[in-house]
């Protein structure tokens, strides 16, 4: 049988997202690929999937996930524009690239072809991820049955591709954040005597509980707060503490620093472009 879900680098990304597919019961067969095989092979053993060359991927399935690092993209892409080339069967090619454009990724495949381009992150892989997720020259028809098959991996949601750094920066790279905050908090904890396992399964529990109050009241998180926050009370001694530790600004200059950074890649090619200089060969 024809495999008809590739996936072409099986690393954090790349691994919860096939992890995510195989939990939308499709039924169509997966094959992956990736540069260490033996990384392949192991999540194909735990999926019950398919493990191929990336040739094979390119030549054979026609929905082909992406998921290398942005600097290894024109390479991998390089390699297999000579067998996109050759195909008259339809295919579209999805991207989870950080900063790379669907055109560009278009021009590095070599044909007009279409493009997915998506923001994944690692959540995902238990369903509780976020993915944004942008076109180009994608029919409305397929647009849909793609977000219908990324719908077990969480919150899908279409965006224009010029908010895509955005995003991001917040929900792509927000996990590493989060983590740390909760990492913190169980410190802190375990400086006041409570066991590490406990301090981190509180954590850990206690932000995904107020994540969901905010999610599900739809209340303001600075409401929700205060409804915390007894006068005179313990909580807001620890409020003015994080206030005094710059927290808030810590956060949003962490968004803007991840932003500023996923803008690099297309900044150095229209700079190499403009100098002739081939950045990303
Ligand atoms: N990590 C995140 O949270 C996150 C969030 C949003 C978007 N992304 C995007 O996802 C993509 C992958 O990031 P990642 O964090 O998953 O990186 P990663 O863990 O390093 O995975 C990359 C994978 O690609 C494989 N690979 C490299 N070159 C290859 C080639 N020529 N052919 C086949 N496989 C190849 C690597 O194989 P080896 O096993 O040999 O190293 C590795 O398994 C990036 O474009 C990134 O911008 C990541």
């Amino acid at each position: 049988m024809t495999a008809t879900i590739g996936f072409i680098g099986t690393g954090n990304m790349g691994g919860a997202l096939a992890r995510a597919v195989c939990r939308s019961g499709s039924g169509e067969e997966i094959l992956l690929a990736n540069r260490t095989p033996a990384k392949a092979q192991a999540l194909a053993e735990e999926l019950g999937c398919a493990v191929g060359a990336n040739t094979r991927v390119a030549r054979e399935c026609s929905l082909i996930f992406l998921g290398v690092k942005p600097h290894m993209m024109a390479e991998l892409l390089a390699e297999l524009a000579p067998i996109f080339k050759e195909r008259t069967d339809p295919f579209i090619l999805v991207t989870m690239a950080a900063g790379l454009t669907c055109r560009h990724i278009q021009s590095l495949a070599g044909g007009d072809y279409p493009v997915i381009r998506i923001m994944p992150n690692t959540p995902v892989a238990i369903g509780q991820g976020v993915v944004q997720v942008c076109a180009l020259d994608v029919e409305q028809g397929e647009l849909e049955s793609f977000m219908d098959l990324m719908a077990p991996a969480g919150l899908v949601d279409q965006v224009p591709e010029s908010l895509m750094d955005a995003a991001s920066a917040l929900s792509g790279c927000g996990p590493a954040f989060a983590y740390l905050f909760v990492e913190a908090l169980a410190d802190g904890a375990v400086a006041c005597g409570l066991p590490r396992d406990k301090a981190m399964s509180y954590a850990a529990q206690m932000l995904a509980g107020a994540a969901g109050m905010v999610l599900d009241s739809g209340k303001h998180p600075g409401a929700l707060k205060d409804a915390v926050c007894s006068p005179g009370g313990t909580t807001i001694q620890g409020v003015r503490a994080l206030e005094q530790g710059g927290l808030r600004a810590a956060a949003m200059n962490a968004v803007i620093a991840a932003y500023e950074k996923t803008l690099e890649p297309m900044k150095r090619h229209w700079i190499s472009r403009r100098s002739k200089i081939p950045y990303f060969s």
